[in-house]
């Protein structure tokens, strides 16, 4: 079995995008090879949230986590500021890698110029954090977004560098992870671009039916389809893409051929697939409201993964102490 890890920062909750782009690979993974998912909170610090937000933050993941599949008997699920031995590791990635690398990631160069106030230590080295996520479990697969790409190279180079520093095969140089076809992009309701919380084009697992009704009904249309057997224009395709995702081939193929003939009514077709998104999202919403109003066993899901993932952690700092010098009692 592979090792598998991934992270989400604490910031808002879970989309459809979420959902069907990544969290459903994750439920699949979990059955497979053995996977480490976790809650980055401490990622969140940057830019300092208050302390009353911190521990919700981290169980809104993590009840919606597990309100998707994922399962804590199978996956090691935990929040990342439980598990201290990561910031030793934290210690001595940051040691071994250059500001002139950490200040070229474009993302920190993004957040430097939407936080020019707060361009603290912690976003520049927010890389070398991640590397030691990843690298503390000798996580061999990574699946994240495309948007990861140069935070993923940093964390090779930081596997790389050790391992060369001292002439060591230890840590292996983690990939990323692409589902390929199962991971699916998913369009926003807002004519273009994917689904985004800072898109503002969400539907959120949490959302009520009546939220997800309204939604899909002020989803951006054109005129209609003016000729026979037309290409879809961006804003029609999302729409034609959602239905894929949610509903029947049937209802699918339905609405497509009313596309082609001329004879589609947006207003039909956005009902129908208001209706099968309630239906894919209302068991879900309701393990949700399940595993929220149970924080006994949120926090006892958290700790036994905390342990898990503490023991992992330790085994490799352990190593990692005796290769760079230090006594190991
Ligand atoms: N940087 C990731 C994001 O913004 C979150 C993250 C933190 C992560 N540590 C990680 C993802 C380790 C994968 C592995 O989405």
């Amino acid at each position: 079995m592979d090792i598998v890890l991934s992270g989400i920062r604490p910031t808002g909750n879970l989309h459809l995008g979420n959902y069907y782009g990544a969290v459903r690979s994750f439920v699949k993974m979990q059955e497979e090879q053995k996977c480490y998912f976790f809650i980055a909170d401490w990622h969140s610090l940057t830019t300092h949230p208050k302390p009353e937000n911190i521990q919700k933050s981290a169980r809104t993941i993590l009840a919606e986590y597990l309100a998707c599949g994922l399962d804590p008997e199978k996956a090691t699920i935990y929040i990342q500021s439980d598990v201290h031995e990561t910031l030793e590791l934290y210690l001595y990635l940051n040691m071994n890698t250059y500001i002139g690398e950490l200040g070229r990631v474009t993302t920190f160069k993004e957040k430097a110029r939407q936080q020019p106030d707060n361009v603290n230590a912690g976003l520049f080295t927010y890389p070398t954090l991640m590397a030691a996520d990843i690298l503390q479990h000798r996580a061999k697969w990574v699946p994240v977004g495309k948007d990861q790409e140069q935070n993923m190279e940093m964390a090779r180079k930081c596997a790389r560098r050790f391992n060369n520093i001292y002439g060591v095969e230890f840590f292996p140089e983690p990939q990323n992870f692409y589902f390929g076809k199962e991971a699916l992009k998913i369009p926003g309701l807002d004519g273009s671009g994917k689904m985004g919380k800072s898109e503002g084009n969400c539907i959120y697992l949490c959302d009520s039916e009546k939220d997800v009704r309204k939604k899909v009904m002020r989803a951006v249309t054109d005129n209609g389809p003016q000729t026979p057997n037309s290409e879809k224009p961006e804003v029609i395709q999302n729409l034609f893409t959602l239905m894929h995702i949610v509903s029947s081939q049937e209802t699918y193929d339905y609405f497509n051929e009313k596309w082609n003939d001329c004879t589609l009514r947006y207003g039909d077709m956005k009902k129908q697939l208001a209706e099968d998104m309630v239906q894919v999202l209302n068991p879900i919403r309701e393990r949700i409201e399940e595993f929220s109003s149970n924080t006994q066993l949120l926090d006892q899901i958290a700790k036994q993964g905390a342990e898990r993932a503490r023991e992992s952690a330790a085994a490799t700092l352990k190593e990692v102490r005796k290769i760079i010098g230090f006594k190991v009692y």
